[in-house]
């Protein structure tokens, strides 16, 4: 560890069955050797609370704590994760060996972090048992206060679904068609404060036992099922696993966007890369390996986007397990002979020499409103169209923008937008009253919005607002849309700009009546030939920009362009194509990250001459020299 620069690691995640053999039997003799060493070693412990997988004891004696899924299926232990997040005996067994933990570990000097569970809801985000269903209702009563509110807010008098007592309601188990949307929505909330809970329970036990340690949970990126802006609210730290897939050209765009999410869920503070891998993984049909250079690259990126540490899963290469085919730092065979290891005695030296960007902080001006629960909503069965979804949407977005070095916040719908020049609404197709206010009061007050179709249809009840769509937004978009002409999936409808130029849309077209806006590109296809397809509108101080279309990557990014330029948003950095340029700030200096995603020299220009910090080499104004998959982060002025 110590040749490879390591100065932190997680430790027993997966541990309990060793922890506790037998129930209340607590064995710590071993960890405490783990830790003891690893202090002697000066590197610090991210020391798991080990609730992710219940030893088998748990179960066999308490099967009533498995989860089971909507079709009735029960998931049995012998695998990882396998617990009902309501299940009181989880939730005390869980409470019971944390308690422990704390009591042993508080104290020990190698303890730098607590790191709660372990991918919350990855494998099982929601149960569907009796336990579950009490939990459920008790959960709808503290939402609704009664009964007749919650047939309100269900709309259960279709389809005949009106409840007359609590005991009726059950999760949205498999039905003969769709459930009622509403309830699916609620049972998304419920699953994810369900899981929220259990972290909530230990982070309880770890505060009061030790209050100024640091407390983390390792998120999963972009993961649907948890509501993480309510999450990393209860962290001290956020943390994410990034696994992003090395065969796929957008790769590099996902992981950017992923490190941008982080930074954002933080609200600007520094995160962490808890989990990446060095090489391979072993979870995809193919496996494909990182390319020389990439798992450098990436970490590095991670720094550029709010990062403070990179860690891996996992250290050594297990030899049983059904991970045991997946990289590690440590592989199987002898490390003099291995590249991953000198990759990751490279990185550990370099990463050491970036004391002075820990702490930094991001300016982006742009934003992009994200929230969980529109993107729950948006992807329920029975839509206009299925091939709607919430992550192609924001891609659409990011992917121009990230090649233009245009740093993106995340923001939930409602936040305080006022430090932001532009911001994107992909698809807000649920907002609430005070949302929506907070989105028009920016544009009314000088900001500027890009909003896509479909945007502004229910309220946080899944109803749809009426008086015309998109209702909320009407008065700041200038228009009315009268109706939805969703498009066959191998289908694209002409767009014509006023300028003469052309382009292609995608996945969606409206009707669109102007009440106010100015058309910027109209469809040229029948039925809506010569109707308005990309508007923006004067409103208040500001300006809206809407898309009642998914246009093609390359209109995209000229709209994108036109918005920017409006907003008197600036790029980071001039850069060739293929090269990300981030900036972070501290203590009054700049660090210039550049990360070249290609496999070819490029000539990067450079305004402020400086240090290279990853390997202390001067760099003058003019041009910098990356090779393929190379890094430099620039401590500007210096
Ligand atoms: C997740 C888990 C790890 C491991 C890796 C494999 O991130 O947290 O325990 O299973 O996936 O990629």
């Amino acid at each position: 560890m110590q040749e490879a620069g390591v100065n932190l690691v997680s430790v027993g995640i997966f541990s309990w069955s060793r922890l506790e053999p037998s129930e209340g039997n607590f064995e710590f003799g071993w960890l405490d050797r783990v830790l003891d060493l690893l202090h002697d070693g000066g590197v610090q412990a991210n020391l798991a609370t080990a609730t992710a997988s219940p030893p088998p004891w748990l179960a066999h004696r308490h099967p009533e704590m498995l989860p089971v899924l909507a079709d009735g299926v029960k998931l049995w232990h012998g695998a990882r994760q396998h617990y009902c997040p309501s299940s009181p005996v989880y939730r005390d067994a869980a409470k019971r060996l944390v308690t422990a933990m704390a009591e042993r570990y508080g104290k020990h000097p190698a303890l730098a972090m607590w790191h709660v569970g372990n991918e919350y809801g990855c494998h099982v985000p929601a149960c569907w048992c009796d336990v579950s269903a009490a939990a459920f209702r008790a959960w709808l009563r503290e939402r609704y206060g009664s009964l007749d509110e919650l047939n309100a807010g269900w709309g259960t008098d279709f389809w005949s679904q009106r409840y007359s007592s609590w005991e009726e309601i059950i999760p949205p188990r498999r039905t003969p068609t769709w459930p009622n949307p509403s309830q699916q929505l609620d049972f998304m909330r419920f699953s994810s404060d369900a899981l929220l809970e259990c972290y909530e329970i230990e982070h309880e036990v770890l505060k009061r036992a030790t209050p100024e340690v640091p407390v983390t949970t390792n998120f999963m990126s972009f993961f649907k099922p948890l509501d993480y802006w309510k999450w990393a609210e209860r962290e001290d730290v956020v943390s994410n696993d990034s696994y992003p897939d090395p065969s796929d050209a957008r790769s590099g765009m996902r992981a950017a966007m992923a490190g941008d999410l982080m930074r954002s869920l933080g609200r600007g503070r520094p995160w962490i890369l808890m989990e990446q891998t060095t090489n391979r993984v072993n979870w995809r049909e193919i496996n494909v390996a990182k390319a020389p250079g990439q798992m450098r690259l990436w970490s590095f990126q991670a720094v550029a986007r709010g990062a403070d540490g990179v860690m891996f899963f996992q250290w050594r290469q297990s030899r049983a397990g059904a991970e045991k085919h997946h990289s590690a730092m440590v592989p199987h065979g002898p490390v003099e002979s291995s590249t991953t290891w000198r990759d990751v005695v490279r990185l550990g030296s370099e990463l050491g020499r970036l004391d002075a960007v820990r702490g930094a902080q991001s300016r982006a001006m742009v934003a992009m409103l994200f929230d969980w629960e529109s993107w729950w909503a948006l992807e329920l069965p029975s839509k206009p169209s299925t091939r709607l979804r919430q992550l192609d949407q924001v891609e659409a977005y990011y992917q121009p923008l990230f090649e233009a070095n245009q740093l993106i916040d995340f923001a939930r719908p409602g936040d305080d937008l006022s430090s932001y020049r532009l911001v994107l609404a992909p698809n807000l197709y649920l907002v609430s009253d005070e949302a929506a206010a907070s989105l028009e009061a920016y544009v009314e007050g000088g900001g500027t919005a890009v909003m896509s179709f479909f945007s502004g249809i229910v309220d946080p009840a899944e109803h749809i607002r009426l008086g015309g769509y998109p209702q909320p937004f009407r008065k700041m978009l200038g228009l009315d849309v009268i109706d939805f002409l969703p498009l066959p999936a191998d289908h694209e409808v002409a767009l014509r700009f006023g300028d003469g130029a052309l382009g292609r849309g995608t996945i969606w077209s409206e009707d669109i009546v102007l009440a106010g806006a100015e058309s910027l590109a109209t469809f040229s296809d029948l039925p809506l030939g010569g109707r308005p397809a990309i508007t923006s509108h004067r409103f208040g101080e500001g300006t809206a920009f809407y898309l009642g279309t998914q246009p093609d990557p390359k209109t995209m990014a000229r709209l994108l362009e036109l918005a920017c330029s409006s907003a008197g948003v600036e790029p980071t950095a001039e850069a060739p194509a293929g090269v990300e340029a981030v900036r972070r700030w501290a203590r009054g200096k700049s660090f210039l990250f550049l990360l070249n995603h290609r496999d070819l020299w490029v000539d990067v220009p450079i305004a402020r001459a400086g240090t290279n910090l990853v390997d202390g080499s001067e760099v003058h104004a003019g041009l910098v020299r990356l090779g393929p998959r190379d890094v430099a982060v620039i401590g500007e002025g210096w």
